[in-house]
């Protein structure tokens, strides 16, 4: 009997395999809902993808990294997980996924799925049942349920600040119709938080890992990584003051022996399976913790991610970044944006180019050339940076923020500010291939809506039409990492800075590598060089010697 056909697993490695691929690794992130339609109802899926993958191949990716791509009511863009072992109707079958997998890696290309510890979906078989099995019941210690405060109990059991804005706790009702306890949601009340303290939550996350690696999978992207485990005495966040390791519900110490374990689970398996944090944390030092040889391979740098476009900005941010990476042997990620932020192409054509959650409104003016030449040499500077790089899709289009309409804002941040901040769905629109009217290629049958609108003059950043463009950011991105790949250099580790001028980042990676990123008003001559690898902007030749203009980002040969 063929014993493959009774087992999921499927071929881990690619030929050739290299066990540290995740040290220098470009990551391309998918938003399945929006990269491409394969069945034309408007909404991305794994058909779609599949589709795709040459496109992904030529790009030069090593590594996929999807959003997840459950079952799940969406209610905020699938991380309100249903059901952990399926795949959500919308975006095709179990059976696909494992086929994706595969063909991926039949071009080398490895996939990273998102796995969400905090919380799941409130219509999630555990959280259904702990509602039905009232106060006390074994079902509801999976969660943080908790009677409120006060006489009625209408008081909310703590003052906990939700990232997404707005309460932290939502009351249920019981059985007889009065009011009951109050159960505790960091997002929205659709994403219950589940309680670490209970073995079946830890048991049931180390099988879903198990359940993926045993179909190929080559690593989990962890999401709200410092969130998942709360003080079990819910104290008061009161001023918010709280020393390292103490605050009721942000990184605390217990965490770690949850990665450690995932850890056990991922080093079970051929191949290296990696775990990819996301923590969001302002103390480099903490940050470092998660990152330790027996913890997660890596976690997105968003310390450079939200950095305005100023040289000094962005050197500290980078010196940083290497300084903490360094003593614990863990490799840095490099990150421009994702699912969850403004556009860079947006965001640097700004007056104030950082990027805060808080201070997302509507209309903000941007001067979208400046953006995208920042934006073409910010590419340039993180693909030559020494660790991984993360890709969001859309990004080597240069698509730009859209500012959609009100009425067909889906994201519950937009909500829960009360309608003041746009949200993120400006940056999760469907990708445009080809043609010259929405929907672009993006597969959505005729007279069928994207799932969120596309702006109608995105003709000129469609992929098809960038193909054909040797100075377009797609043919950029692409050269970008063809050398990337190709030079020793770059995939190296080592970096030393050269001091070109306050406005200037240069630094030479290996021996002969050069780049130089000029976030000046002014051009900078560029220092002697054998060759130009490869520009965000024409070199201009002055006096022998190219001269780099501004907002540019050039790599040199020495
Ligand atoms: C992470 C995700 C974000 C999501 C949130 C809650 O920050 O990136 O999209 O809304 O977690 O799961």
């Amino acid at each position: 009997m063929d014993t493959d056909v009774l087992t999921p697993h499927r071929p881990a490695v690619p030929a050739g395999d290299d066990p540290l691929w995740w040290r220098s690794a470009v990551i391309y992130q998918v938003y399945v809902r929006s990269f491409a339609d394969g069945n034309g109802d408007g909404t991305g899926d794994l058909a779609g993808v599949r589709a795709r993958l040459s496109y992904l191949k030529d790009l030069g990716v090593d590594a996929i990294w999807f959003n997840p791509w459950y079952p799940s009511p969406l209610a905020d863009g699938g991380y309100d997980v249903e059901d952990y072992r399926d795949i959500h109707p919308q975006f095709g079958t179990l059976a696909e996924a494992e086929q994706l997998i595969e063909e991926a890696l039949a071009l080398g290309i490895r996939t990273i799925i998102d796995v969400v510890p905090n919380h799941i979906s409130d219509q999630h078989p555990w959280f259904q049942a702990a509602l039905a099995a009232g106060p006390g019941s074994p079902e509801r210690e999976r969660f943080w349920f908790h009677p409120g405060t006060g006489e009625s109990g209408d008081g909310m059991p703590t003052d906990w600040v939700s990232s997404f804005q707005g309460d932290t706790w939502t009351r249920t009702t019981n059985a007889d119709g009065t009011p009951g306890e109050w159960y505790l949601h960091l997002f929205t009340p659709e994403q219950p938080d589940l309680n670490w303290n209970h073995p079946d939550v830890r048991r049931e996350h180390e099988d879903i890992l198990r359940f993926w690696f045993d179909r190929g999978v080559a690593g989990v992207r962890i999401d709200s990584a410092a969130l998942p485990v709360k003080d079990p005495a819910l104290p008061p966040l009161g001023d918010g003051d709280h020393g390292p390791g103490d605050h009721p519900h942000l990184d605390r110490d217990e965490l770690h022996d949850i990665y450690r374990a995932w850890r056990k689970v991922a080093d079970e398996y051929e191949g290296t399976r990696v775990l990819v944090g996301e923590v969001w944390l302002d103390d480099a030092e903490r940050f470092a913790r998660y990152l330790r040889p027996d913890e997660m391979h890596t976690a997105f740098n968003f310390d450079f991610m939200t950095q305005p476009w100023s040289a000094a900005a962005l050197r500290g941010s980078i010196q940083r970044t290497l300084a903490e990476h360094e003593p614990i042997g863990a490799p840095a990620t490099w990150v421009l944006s994702n699912h969850d932020v403004t556009r860079p192409v947006t965001r640097y054509g700004r007056a104030d180019s950082a990027f805060a959650f808080a201070r997302k409104r509507f209309g903000t003016p941007t001067d979208l050339a400046r953006g995208t030449r920042r934006a073409r040499a910010a590419a340039l500077l993180s693909a030559a940076l020494p660790g991984s790089l993360y890709i969001y899709q859309g990004d080597e289009l240069g698509l730009p923020e859209a500012e959609l309409p009100r009425e067909v804002i889906q994201d519950p941040m937009h909500f829960r500010s009360g309608g003041v901040d746009p949200g993120r769905d400006g940056c999760r629109v469907p990708l445009p291939w080809s043609g010259v009217r929405p929907p672009y290629g993006f597969g959505a049958a005729d007279g069928v809506d994207t799932w969120l609108p596309q702006p109608a003059d995105w003709a000129p950043l469609t992929a098809a039409a960038q193909s054909a463009d040797p100075d377009s950011m797609l043919s950029l991105y692409r050269e970008a990492l063809r050398l990337r790949c190709d030079l020793d250099d770059l995939r190296g580790e080592s970096l030393a800075w050269l001091e070109l001028g306050a406005d200037v980042l240069a630094f030479r990676r290996g021996d002969r590598t050069l780049s130089i990123t000029n976030l000046g008003a002014v051009p900078v001559p560029l220092p002697a060089h054998r060759a130009v690898l490869l520009s965000s902007a024409a070199i201009e030749d002055a006096a022998g010697c190219g001269i780099l203009p501004p907002d540019s980002t050039v790599w040199l040969t020495l």
